[in-house]
């Protein structure tokens, strides 16, 4: 059984994939923080996130990244990994390594922005989980505050903005539904609610 979950940033979908998989006894990849990872090497050896090349040569240094780093959730490394997901060649760099996990012999979730529309176009069950910017912005600064990163809701709700425009207008892999996706709103839930519909609406599939 291989889950595939998109969805825009702070819209709960790495919550609820971590959920899917604990309830369905599936490993889980975030794919987000290969992306993070290619964004925090360069950060930290002065790549220029301009640079398609570079950011190419970046990401044989993901391995050397310690996934349980704070950083990688900055906003800074955040706004690098959005433009350098962007690049044809930092997508085909972090193919492989996603599509082997998808198809591991236990089935996998996987949580991402084109799980359902390139990484496994035939996964069992795909889900496109969103939420209103605002209601996303209030989230990010709740999670921030919780890691002891305090920040203001208008500079999130911007950032949130303007992540969302570049990986939704992008050329290389757009953040989008997937045809078959089934669509969860988050945005009146709570996440209790949120992952009780997620359940249910894998299981209607398998
Ligand atoms: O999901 P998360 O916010 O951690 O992802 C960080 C960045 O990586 C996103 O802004 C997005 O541009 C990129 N990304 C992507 N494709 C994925 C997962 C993340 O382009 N499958």
């Amino acid at each position: 059984m291989v889950i595939a979950v998109d969805g825009p940033a702070a819209s709960g979908k790495g919550t609820i994939a971590r959920a899917l998989a604990r309830h369905f006894g599936l490993p889980h990849m975030d794919t987000g923080m290969l992306y993070r990872a290619v964004a925090l090497s360069m950060f930290r050896f002065g790549g220029d996130p301009g640079s398609e090349f570079e950011a190419v040569r970046a990401c044989d240094g993901v391995a050397q990244i310690d996934p349980t780093d704070e950083e990688l959730r900055s906003e800074v490394v955040s706004s690098i990994a959005s433009r350098i997901s962007a690049y044809p060649g930092v997508r085909a760099a972090l193919l492989e390594r996603q599509r082997s996990f998808a198809a591991g012999a236990d089935g996998a979730v996987l949580d991402g922005r084109d799980i359902g529309t390139v990484i496994a176009p035939h996964a069992t069950a795909k889900l496109f989980v969103t939420a209103s910017p605002e209601v996303r912005a209030r989230r990010r600064v709740a999670e921030l505050l919780a890691r002891g990163m305090p920040s203001h809701y208008e500079d999130v709700l911007i950032d949130i903005r303007a992540r969302d425009e570049r990986d939704s207008g992008r050329e290389a892999a757009p953040l989008a539904k997937a045809e078959d996706a089934e669509l969860l709103d988050t945005s009146e839930m709570s996440i209790e609610e949120a992952i009780a519909a997620a359940i249910g609406l894998v299981e209607a599939r398998v």
